[in-house]
């Protein structure tokens, strides 16, 4: 038994109904211990009870063979345990370094010593690799450095326990092997790591071992080797066949009138100049390293962010958003990359965060919502996305990360816009999930509407785009039609091209 660093025993816990039902978990020195399984399987709730956020109702925890009691965040860290959670927990009003520092401020005669902790927080990044400066205010980071920062905020704990919740959802690819680098680093120094992810290729390559857990219990413990991805998800889903993303030729008339034309579109100084179009029932894919300007384009197209020149045309009428209200009476809808940030309202329930757009479309003489009918669309969305919650009405944030991402969704499927934008959607989401999306967009577009889709996992562009755009630095740099292209090879050579 020594030779763990954690062991959780019979973990029980219920918020009304049970989330986890008797789990045992066993974290050995040095090593990576995957933690998977399906949306609202339990993951996050299990490291948050390992690290103090959440209390259990029964159960055992040991740490180094010793019974220990963990009541709080405090009991966490003085055992050496630290959480990167995957809803990002960095004050966005602050600097990298206040955050870094924040709870255990560094003070000198009474004043906190910001030189100190700023000189000591460019220690902590260099160290990591992480190329950002300390003294930058958090909310002008991209997600994926946020992402690196709050990293490095754990490791300027020195925890020798650090558990990852879906680490690599809003990481680049170069981010990605920077974290795999960390990763095994720390290991080297023996720390002990739990990683949560839904990315499985991922898994495979990262950890040691892998702890399935399926509705609240473990599943399958053992070590990675010898598993296949095969193996892995057949244990998530418990039978039945897990849905593949195979490629189907859609129809749709490729020389048909545009749906919308973007013409010479300036965003800024680097994405200068864009022109593309989209046709009627078209999935056109936005491929491109994090940084290529995929985001821009699309907050551009929505309103978020103000055009500098050219011009978009939808349905052959002009059409000049100055804002995201505008955007949508245009008929745009757009699912962005940071749900926490922009997409939905996080006190508010599943209801009203799923109808708020469409709130004066449902409302009965003017000024009340019909709630029958909200309810019964919203009742529609939970079974059509397979959104895991005990009710409508509960409230959020409260759901598992992915269950609240596909609320997102179905947000903006209810608003029935022409041309949709989905800026990584399928980050957090289960595998069951992902095709479920990948089925909604076809859907969507079979109704003679149009989908850009911008994703970072090439296997989901290639499983539904009808023609894929790269983008390289701002700059469009090919075209694809799905058709020619045979493998995933392609399209990664394709992206990393100038
Ligand atoms: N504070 C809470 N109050 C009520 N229910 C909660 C709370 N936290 C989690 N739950 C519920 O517990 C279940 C498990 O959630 P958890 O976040 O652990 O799932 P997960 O495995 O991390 O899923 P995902 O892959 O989507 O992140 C979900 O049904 C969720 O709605
Ligand atoms: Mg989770």
């Amino acid at each position: 038994m020594d030779q763990y660093v954690l062991e959780m025993k019979g973990i029980e816990k219920s918020f009304g109904v049970p989330v986890l039902k008797g789990v045992d978990f066993s974290l050995k020195k040095g090593e990576v211990h995957a933690l998977v399984g399906g949306n609202g399987a339990g993951k996050s709730t299990l490291m948050k009870i390992m690290t103090g956020v959440y209390s259990k109702d029964a159960g055992t925890i040991f740490v180094d063979g010793r019974e220990t009691a963990i009541h709080d965040t405090h009991d966490a860290k003085n055992n050496g345990i630290a959480m990167i959670f995957q809803e990002l927990s960095l004050v966005q009003t602050m600097t990298v370094a206040e955050n870094i520092f924040l709870g255990q401020e560094v003070t000198k005669r009474g004043l906190r010593d910001t030189g100190y902790m700023n000189q000591k927080a460019h220690e902590v990044l260099k160290e990591l690799g992480i190329d950002v400066d300390p003294q930058a205010q958090v909310n002008s980071l991209s997600v994926g450095l946020s992402q690196m920062v709050e990293i490095a905020k754990a490791m300027a704990k020195e925890a020798r326990i650090l558990v990852f919740d879906e680490p690599t959802a809003s990481l680049s690819d170069s981010e990605t092997r920077q974290l795999f680098k960390m990763i095994s680093d720390l290991k080297a120094k023996g720390v002990s790591m739990v990683y949560i992810s839904h990315r499985m290729s991922e898994i495979l390559q990262v950890a040691d071992s892998i702890t399935i857990l399926r509705d609240g219990g473990v599943v399958h413990s053992g070590p990675t080797a010898g598993m296949t991805l095969d193996d892995i998800i057949l244990h998530m889903i418990g039978g039945g066949s897990g849905k593949k993303f195979d490629w189907v030729e859609r129809e749709y008339d490729a020389d048909g009138e545009d749906l919308l034309r973007v013409e010479h579109l300036k965003v800024n100084e680097k994405i200068s100049d864009i022109s593309f179009s989209l046709k009627r029932g078209e999935i056109l894919g936005l491929a491109g390293l994090m940084g290529s300007g995929r985001t821009e384009l699309l907050e551009t197209l929505f309103g978020i962010r103000k055009k500098l020149g050219g011009t978009v045309t939808l349905h052959e009428r002009p059409v000049n958003v100055k804002n995201p209200g505008e955007a949508v009476k245009a008929g745009f809808a757009l699912i962005p990359e940071d749900r926490r940030k922009q997409g939905l309202v996080l006190i508010h329930s599943v209801k009203e965060n799923a109808v708020l757009p469409k709130i004066t479309q449902l409302t009965k003489n003017k000024v009340f919502v019909d709630e029958r009918k909200a309810d019964a669309l919203v009742e529609e969305n939970v079974k059509a996305l397979n959104i895991v919650t005990d009710h409508i009405h509960k409230r959020i944030n409260l759901l598992s990360g992915g269950n609240q991402q596909k609320v997102v969704i179905a947000k903006w499927l209810n608003m029935n816009p022409e041309v949709m934008m989905l800026d990584e959607p399928t980050a957090g989401v289960d595998i069951g999930a992902k095709s479920e999306i990948i089925d909604l967009m076809r859907k969507f577009a079979d109704e003679g509407k149009g989908v850009i889709f911008v994703s970072s996992e090439l296997t989901e562009l290639m499983a539904v785009c009808d023609r894929i755009i790269t983008l390289y630095d701002g700059k469009i740099t090919g075209q694809i039609n799905r058709k020619d292209l045979h493998t995933e090879e392609e399209l990664q050579y394709a992206i990393q091209k100038k």
